[in-house]
């Protein structure tokens, strides 16, 4: 296979050239990583799992007419991406008190909000991704208001989507982040969902049992983390075609 520029590689997943001008092939890596990088480990079989539940997620979101960069998934690891400019702000999404919420402002874990909150956080690895307001976002440039609004309107019908998906087979969609980018087409820019969604990315408990099938596994060493997001994908009716055994396929499929 000819090697590929890479273009930027995080965490969780690594961005290549794509195969034509504007697009990029987003690779998805089994690496796990929590508390701004102060955790690391694999978690064998993430990289296939979060790779379909993504796609899985886009997709349904592009039916209802939410605009993402996701193009098509291109084998187990892979997917084609639109190049967009990542706006360095995170959305965070909660519907459910838990992590940084309860800690903050002393909400047990597990308490319903009164209504879905939307936080911000500025993504910088080297402040550990602080909460900003809007006032922060606007008055830094990280984004414009039009972008910020932009930004809430989605986030809010994307958590409407989710929350009812996942209801749907047994999950209660606790919170969640999302990033967001700028999509240039010829004179035009347009604020379209980037990243991933994933368990990496939301907290997702089993509603009769409130079992935890996120990364919160990982982060808080309870065990059987692979499994858990093997059970998100089973649910969502995703689990790769070989089932569980064909997670250790080879990394690369062309
Ligand atoms: P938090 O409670 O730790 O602030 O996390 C809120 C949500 O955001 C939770 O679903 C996990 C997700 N998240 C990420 O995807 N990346 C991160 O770096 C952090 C801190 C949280």
């Amino acid at each position: 296979m000819a090697r590929r520029r890479k273009v930027y590689e995080g965490k969780a997943k690594i961005l290549y050239e794509g195969p034509e001008p504007g697009t990029l092939v987003q690779y998805f890596k089994d690496d796990a990583t929590a508390f701004n990088n102060q955790k690391k480990g694999i978690i064998t079989g993430k990289g296939v799992l979060n790779n379909r539940i993504s796609e899985y997620i886009m997709l349904r979101l592009a039916e209802i007419g939410i605009p993402t960069h996701f193009v098509r998934r291109l084998n187990m690891r892979e997917q084609l991406i639109r190049e967009v400019e990542i706006i360095p702000v995170e959305v965070i999404v909660r519907n459910i008190a838990a992590g940084s919420m309860s800690k903050r402002l002393g909400i047990p874990e597990g308490t319903p909000l009164p209504r879905s909150i939307v936080e911000y956080c500025y993504k910088s690895d080297d402040l550990g991704d602080p909460l900003v307001s809007e006032e922060h976002i606007a008055a830094f440039g990280w984004a414009s208001p039009p972008e910020l609004d932009d930004m809430m309107a989605l986030a809010l019908r994307i958590n409407d989507v989710l929350f009812g998906l996942f209801a749907g087979v047994g999950i209660r969609l606790v919170d969640f982040k999302i990033e967001f980018g700028r999509l240039y087409e010829d004179e035009d820019v347009r604020t379209v969902l980037a990243d991933e969604i994933s368990p990496d990315s939301c907290r997702l408990w089993d509603m009769r049992s409130n079992e935890k099938l996120d990364k919160d596994r990982f982060r808080r060493d309870l065990g059987g983390v692979a499994e858990a997001y093997q059970e998100v994908a089973r649910r969502l009716g995703i689990l790769p075609e070989g089932g569980p055994n064909d997670l250790k396929g080879p990394a690369v499929m062309q």
